[in-house]
């Protein structure tokens, strides 16, 4: 039986949306029942699921706001993780683990690849750092997975503020000099279960074990994303804003952003055989579901 955590989230949902409509084996976990800032909660409903593998997709990610929080980032990112991974190795069962683009300082100007040196630039990118070292170093059948910019169609997203924002305003600035991909959160929650599926088919492998990056294929700016979520909604009717590049220094934020996170994602594919398709395929289908969601009155 597949455990999630997380189960609120972008990710969480998107797992359980697929895991539903595939006729898996699954239970899900959310707050206050599953909370890593009270291990206790982990620890007891760890064990009354009694899971064969986990996949974590919890996590606090409120990038701004871990600045002045920094408490409650490292137990959803650092210490809890370690605790559910520790449970995981005492089970000797697979723990899929979560991870960001921002372990990344981003000058390395080329897409990143796992053997890369991490240099987070805040205090949410250490504690995901924190959180990986520690997941590996509990001895866990850990596979993590570094994703990026992943947004879905409900939650709390950059598309999604885009999409509310441009309702209300005629010229929106978006940030033009920071590279990257936005990731679906329904493409990696695809990923992520033929990942499961391997492992189950192969059983375990010591090249499973370590960090994984998997982000959509390509790549894009805030701007250029922001301007392909306009071109989508403008098929549904919606009248699209001006969209305006700026830069980074335009748009000061309490944490600095990696201005190029691109991933490569290459070993994930020679792993596990798996893939995430272009994020421009994925997009249209998201920005539909969001403007029904939002759809004024
Ligand atoms: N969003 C991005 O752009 C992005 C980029 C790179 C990597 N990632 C990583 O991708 C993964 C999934 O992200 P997401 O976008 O699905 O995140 P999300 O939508 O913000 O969901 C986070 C989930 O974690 C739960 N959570 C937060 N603090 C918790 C705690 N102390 N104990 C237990 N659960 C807690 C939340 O529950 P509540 O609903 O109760 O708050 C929610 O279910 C995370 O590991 C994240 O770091 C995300």
């Amino acid at each position: 039986m597949i455990l999630i955590t997380g189960a609120s989230g972008q990710l969480g949902q998107d797992l359980i949306t697929l895991c539903r409509a595939q006729g898996r084996d699954f239970a899900a976990l959310a707050r206050p029942d599953f909370d890593f800032e009270k291990p206790d909660t982990v620890i007891a409903s760890f064990s009354a699921a009694q899971p064969t593998i986990v996949i974590n997709a919890a996590a606090y990610t409120a990038v701004d706001k871990a600045e002045t929080d920094q408490d409650a980032a490292r137990a959803g990112n650092h210490t809890g993780p370690r605790l559910l991974a520790e449970l995981c190795a005492a089970a000797d069962i697979p723990f899929i683990h979560v991870s960001t683009d921002y372990v990344f300082d981003g000058n390395k100007g080329a897409p990143y690849v796992e053997t890369d040196p991490p240099n987070p630039t805040g205090i949410y990118g250490a504690s995901k750092r924190a959180g990986e070292e520690a997941v590996l170093a509990t001895g866990a059948k850990a596979v993590i997975l570094r994703t990026a910019w992943v947004y879905a169609g409900h939650g709390k997203n950059f598309a999604r503020t885009m999409l509310n924002a441009g309702r209300k305003m005629p010229v929106l600035r978006v940030v033009a000099d920071q590279r990257g991909t936005p990731t679906a959160a329904a493409d990696l929650a695809a990923a992520i279960l033929g990942i499961v599926d391997k492992i189950n088919q192969t059983g375990w492998q010591p090249g499973y074990q370590g960090i994984f990056h998997a982000t959509n294929a390509g790549e894009t700016t805030w701007h250029g994303f922001a301007t392909a979520i306009f071109e989508e909604a403008a098929r549904h009717g919606y009248e699209s804003p001006e969209v305006q590049p700026i830069t980074t220094a335009d748009w000061p934020t309490p944490t600095r952003r990696p201005p190029d996170s691109r991933l490569d994602c290459s070993r994930l594919t020679q792993t596990f055989g798996v893939n995430l398709p272009d994020w421009r395929a994925s997009l249209g289908p998201i920005v539909a579901a969001l403007l029904a969601l939002d759809a004024p009155g």
